[in-house]
């Protein structure tokens, strides 16, 4: 028995690769730094889907069928009501995305796709008291989310930024989540379910709700040469330091880098605090040493959550958003491997060691 089923291979996958040692990631054959390069949401979701629809699916009929997806379920906001808006915004979008019908076909696996891009920008701007701006079916995934999101066209860095944080988030091996995602998948209750499910298991602090957290740090830090004495007060009092270490990666998250480097055109054209990637960069630093001497035996490097923090601030997401986000751009990975579970069609039923007491003996 491994605790937390470490090491443990629970699925044969086609999707995406993780090595931890080289610090590699593979989606569908291509590495996370060309698909980055070349590639948007819609056609990395294309990659994604290839082949585990029961039709195919191009990237100019993916991206049509997204936006009249997004146009179409614009409606399902009309149900965010005040229990809806009183939940933190990755709950608010998982009860509107739980009203959908559950299938298997490619109709509900778009809508998911849409619905999670839809939902969360409407709940954003309702629970500040704004209206929620209507979806324009003839923009791009990333460039309708953040039209949705600020109410103003965005710039072209800003549309290639969140497309780099979707491309780069949209599949990562078995994680905890895509983990959730196949086992709801091995029993065919249906895509629905095993988003719903995913999203469940991702809102925690150990998966995907670091990135705001590692704004919190920031903000307590404050200022660069605060960093190494606030860095290791947070050590001394046992806490982890938010947007390091990772179960697999032993070198640095790959992903990482592909979201400091989305950051740099933004950079260059002025649309970013550079103060703040100065301070996130100078915390980066202290904390890299100061874990290299507090824990020799286990490395540990800069994750995903970090520079996932700075890129969504800059694009006008709020913190307590950001596991939402993650939620959007990782449906397609979801969907991927739900498909691939249930073409599989093998029911995933581990075994339990029982160690409680036994039965008196008659
Ligand atoms: N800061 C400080 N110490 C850390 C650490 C961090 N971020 N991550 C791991 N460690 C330390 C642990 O305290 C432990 O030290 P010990 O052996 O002296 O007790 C050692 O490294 C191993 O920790 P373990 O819990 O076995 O690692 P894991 O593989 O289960 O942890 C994470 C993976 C991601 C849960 C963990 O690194 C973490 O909590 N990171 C912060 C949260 C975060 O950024 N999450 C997003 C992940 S993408």
């Amino acid at each position: 028995m491994k605790n937390g089923l470490e090491d443990v291979v629970a699925a044969e996958t086609q999707l995406s690769d993780v090595d931890g040692e080289a610090g590699r990631l593979i989606i569908r054959g291509v590495s996370l730094d060309d698909l980055v390069a070349d590639s948007t949401y819609e056609r990395t979701a294309t990659l994604l889907l290839d082949g585990l629809m029961p039709e195919a699916l191009d990237e100019a009929s993916l991206t049509r069928r997204l936006g009249e997806a997004r146009a179409d379920i614009f409606r399902h906001v009309e149900a965010a009501d005040a229990t809806i808006l009183a939940l933190p915004p990755v709950d608010a979008m998982r009860a509107l995305l739980a009203r959908l019908p559950d299938g298997e076909g490619s109709p509900v696996a778009i809508r998911l796709m849409a619905a999670s891009a839809v939902f969360l920008p409407a709940v954003l701007r309702l629970q500040k008291g704004r209206a929620p701006i209507a979806p324009d079916q003839k923009l791009s995934q990333s460039a309708d989310m953040l039209q949705m999101l600020n109410g103003t066209p965005p710039s072209g860095e800003q549309t290639s930024a969140l497309d780099a944080y979707l491309v780069t988030i949209s599949d990562h091996g078995l994680n905890a989540s895509t983990f959730a995602s196949r086992v709801i998948a091995s029993t065919q209750a249906g895509l629905t379910s095993s988003v719903l499910a995913a999203i469940s298991a991702l809102k925690g602090p150990l998966h995907g709700g670091a990135p705001g957290p590692v704004l919190d740090m920031l903000d307590a830090i404050g200022q660069a040469e605060n960093a190494e004495t606030w860095l290791g007060n947070a050590l001394d009092k046992g806490e982890r330091l938010m947007g390091f270490g990772h179960r697999i990666y032993r070198v640095r998250d790959p992903r990482a880098d592909a979201l400091k480097n989305a950051l740099k055109p933004l950079t260059a054209t002025g649309q970013v605090d550079s103060a703040r990637v100065a301070l996130a960069e100078a915390v980066e630093g202290a904390a890299l040493s100061i874990l290299k001497r507090r824990k020799p035996d286990r490395p540990l490097d800069v994750n995903v959550e970090f520079y996932t923090a700075l890129l969504l601030e800059t694009l006008g997401f709020p913190r307590e958003a950001f596991t939402g986000v993650f939620a959007i751009g990782r449906t397609v990975g979801w969907i991927a491997h739900a498909r691939e579970q249930a073409l599989q069609g093998r029911l995933i039923r581990p075994r339990s060691v029982y160690v409680g007491p036994l039965p008196k003996a008659a």
